[in-house]
């Protein structure tokens, strides 16, 4: 039996003694799992190197704990409910069984292609049900999986498999997205040219679109699994023993693959989705979000199915074929838990009540939202709209790094408030520091977001540099985690997001390094320097602002613009296409050569004076220059 809060009173009880006696709070949550061995020690750690080791030495396999277990008690329950792009198509469930059968037939076919414990498999698929069975599959032999979202460029691709060395890539012929079908196997081939560890791709037919077949290396998802066994046996695995890695974009130029490992992100990921939702057995549970984010990882794939949950996947987008979309999914499958992002809820709020004619929605009971934090307004239009007045809105914050919810009201437990994530979930202990590192105790304080002790579903490493994992996040503030994020404590203790501190932007609820960006632009041959910020944006929360230095005298600065454009589409994908593109003669810069950011920023978010301090500016002109002619 999982750990299961009820009531106000047992959160309050649950989280004091897993602040006063952490490890006895952990043991017990991880008993409810099944393991091969038992652990030695709860948590063996350290945050200088960091040495982060959680359920030392216990082995087990993270599949058995959905397929093996559920399989028996109620291997009818579906486990997965497929709804299509198009809604013409026929929607899918596999159940239980079908998970446990489909998950070992491909285990075996990794494995008749040589796949062997500690591969590493990039994953570059649409929203099928085949994706998850890959992930499962690669977890029940033992390789690490990474999935790269299917909207990233041949060059992201390319550089992801590179980074982690991969042997095999998972993908389909074609993706539908909305009205638009993309060829995504075209984008493997180009990727996979430049990557010399890759042995073998095997694609799922899911257009039936043309594809080129390379011989000895190509080859189909229903061809390999033919003829194989429906029973594979688990890969034993160390608790520290890596799960996966996904990459996700820093204040630096390169995406680190951050690293979480079999044990710990487990129990957390199972935890916490059990708890914040509220999920009881036979509810049907729609996290929107793609499995190439940790969203998609944590509580679409893994959180939900460790429960024993029904975990709805969609594959299409919000508007299409109408803003109604969504609204229908959830009537067509009575959704009762509904978890989505900001962006996609501002996005629908632009379409007015009319989609909401003719929805019945009486199946909700809980709203989630994650991602990027929520505006006020937004928050009461889905709790009023959506929620119809009557269903708690979960605002989930956490992190890619922390591989599960971190702060948040627990569904109808403990009090939401608009645009506030509340309180900390058991075990996990938040602090508040100033820029010098010193905490802020107490009620109504500001500043920058810290955890002082470890949780199972932290990141581990940083794949194949360890050192950049201590300096981004156990650097700053030594003996702390350090989120990267701002946050108030309210007067009442409750903590609200504001936002990144550093120069990670969130579009779209999407994680973007500035200079992630800026690289992406300077390749274009006409480029010799980019500065990007972002600005508040009506829909994507933030928008990106590319200021650029370019030789502007063979073309148009409109034609420029839009080469530009296409230059970060290329290098990187359609998500991180600057929405403001301005050519400029200058950037403002300090004597020692340093861009002054902040003056940009402002700029970008329309204003004109008041830049504080500019007494270092080397050459105050740039900046009238560049209000003049702004975006
Ligand atoms: C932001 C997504 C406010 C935050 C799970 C964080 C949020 C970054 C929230 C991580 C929220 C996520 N309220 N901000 N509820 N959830 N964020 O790694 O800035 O893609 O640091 O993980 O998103 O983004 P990531």
């Amino acid at each position: 039996m999982s750990i299961k809060i009820q009531t106000l009173s047992g959160y309050l009880h649950e989280y004091q003694k897993s602040v006063l006696e952490p490890e006895a709070f952990w043991n017990r949550v991880a008993e409810t799992f099944h393991w091969k061995k038992q652990w030695d020690k709860v948590v063996d750690w350290n945050f200088e190197e960091p040495k982060i080791n959680w359920f030392v030495n216990g082995k087990l396999n993270i599949t058995e704990n959905i397929l093996d277990r559920y399989m028996y008690t109620h291997g009818d329950r579906p486990a997965i409910i497929w709804e299509p792009n198009d809604p013409s198509e026929a929607s899918r469930t596999l159940t239980y069984k079908d998970l446990y059968e489909q998950v070992n037939q491909f285990s075996n076919a990794l494995k008749q292609k040589g796949i062997k414990k500690g591969d590493r498999i990039v994953i570059y698929m649409p929203m099928v049900p085949e994706a998850a069975i890959a992930m499962l599959a690669c977890a029940r032999v033992g390789a690490v999986h990474s999935i790269v979202f299917a909207g990233f460029s041949s060059t992201a691709l390319a550089d992801r498999i590179n980074d982690c060395q991969a042997k095999m890539v998972l993908t389909s012929d074609e993706n539908y997205r909305g009205a638009k079908v993309i060829p995504i196997k075209a984008v493997v081939d180009e990727a996979v040219e430049n990557c010399s560890t890759i042995e073998s791709v095997i694609t799922l037919c899911r257009t039936g679109g043309e594809v080129i077949m390379k011989q000895d290396r190509d080859y189909w998802w229903h061809d390999v699994i033919e003829g194989e066994s429906t029973i594979c046996e688990a890969e034993e695995m160390d608790s520290e023993d890596l799960l996966f890695i996904l990459y996700t974009s820093g204040s630096t130029g390169k995406p680190k693959g951050v690293v979480h490992t079999c044990g710990g992100y487990m129990v957390y990921a199972q935890f916490t989705f059990e708890n914040v939702f509220q999920y009881t057995a036979g509810d049907v549970y729609w996290c929107t979000a793609d499995v190439g984010w940790i969203t998609g990882h944590s509580y679409i794939v893994y959180g939900p199915l460790l429960t024993g949950a029904t975990t709805l996947m969609f594959e299409g987008i919000p508007t299409y074929p109408d803003a109604g979309r969504f609204w229908d999914v959830v009537d067509k499958h009575k959704v009762n838990q509904f978890y989505t992002a900001p962006t996609a809820i501002r996005a629908l709020e632009a379409h007015g009540l009319d989609p909401f004619k003719g929805k019945d929605l009486s199946s909700l009971k809980v709203l989630g939202s994650v991602g990027e934090p929520i505006n006020e307004e937004a928050w009461h239009w889905y709790h009023d709209h959506v929620g119809k007045n009557k269903c708690p809105i979960v605002d989930t914050w956490w992190q890619t790094e922390t591989g599960g919810i971190m702060l948040s009201p627990i569904a109808g437990i403990t009090p939401t408030k608009p645009s506030y994530a509340t309180l900390p979930l058991p075990g996990i202990q938040p602090v508040i520091v100033d820029e010098k590192g010193q905490e802020l105790k107490g009620n109504s304080v500001q500043g920058n977001l810290c955890i002082k002790y470890p949780w199972p579903g932290m990141i581990r490493t940083t794949y194949g540099d360890h050192d950049r994992c201590k300096q981004t996040y156990f650097s700053t503030y030594p003996g702390m985690y350090f989120t990267g994020d701002g946050v108030k404590r309210d007067e009442d203790g409750y903590y609200r997001i504001l936002g990144r501190v550093d120069d990670v932007i969130n579009v779209s609820g999407h994680r973007m390094g500035t200079a992630e960006v800026e690289n992406a632009i300077n390749e274009h041959p006409l480029v010799i320097e980019s500065a990007v910020v972002g600005y508040p944006h009506e829909i994507k929360g933030q928008g990106i602002y590319a200021y650029v230095i370019a030789d502007d005298s063979q073309r148009s600065a409109a034609s420029l613009e839009n080469e530009i454009r296409a230059t970060v589409n290329k290098i990187i994908g359609p998500i991180a296409k600057p929405d403001k593109v301005q050519i400029v003669t200058g950037l403002p810069k300090t004597r020692s050569g340093k861009i002054m950011r902040r003056i940009l920023r402002k700029i970008a978010e329309g204003q004109t004076d008041n830049f504080g301090d500019t007494s270092t500016l080397l050459d105050p002109t740039v900046v009238d220059e560049i209000i003049e002619n702004m975006k």
